[in-house]
């Protein structure tokens, strides 16, 4: 699996954690920045991660600003991504089990580096259950 990560000022030092938690664990990560705390536009970022999504260049985004919100509404309008905002691990679970999530938001203010870490591995471990939710997600 190959994944894509950005961030803006906010997101920047979970956005480190967490390329170098996947990189210890082989897994393929591109990073589109941002690359320090210096301040810069959610949407720059939010916007190069959601492209390639939805292009098909890679499997799965990963996003964090200060929030998640702002990065979860950039990505969003972009065909084919669905971005899901989970910064508890319930969210994270339902938003791969029935919306099959491609992009996980999630906010490096309001949550710990420990359980971002917990989200993400949780995010790429849980199945989409197809089924009736394969019908919805068509519908979006
Ligand atoms: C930046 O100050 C902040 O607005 C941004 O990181 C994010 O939280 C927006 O949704």
């Amino acid at each position: 699996m190959k994944i894509i990560i950005g961030s803006d000022h906010a997101g920047y030092p979970m956005k480190e954690k967490v390329k170098a938690y996947l990189q210890e664990r082989a897994v393929q990560v591109e990073d589109v920045g941002t690359y320090s705390d210096e301040s810069v536009d959610y949407t720059d970022f939010g916007k190069k991660v959601a492209q390639k999504v939805s292009d098909g260049t890679v499997d799965r985004g990963i996003l964090i600003c200060g929030t998640g919100l702002g990065m979860s509404m950039v990505a969003n309008r972009f065909r084919g991504v669905r971005a899901a905002l989970a910064n508890d691990l319930f969210s994270a679970i339902m938003s791969r089990r029935h919306n099959d999530s491609n992009i996980l938001a999630m906010g490096g203010r309001l949550i710990g580096d420990t359980l971002a870490l917990e989200l993400v591995d949780t995010w790429l471990e849980t199945p989409f259950e197809g089924g009736r939710h394969q019908r919805r997600i068509e519908n979006i």
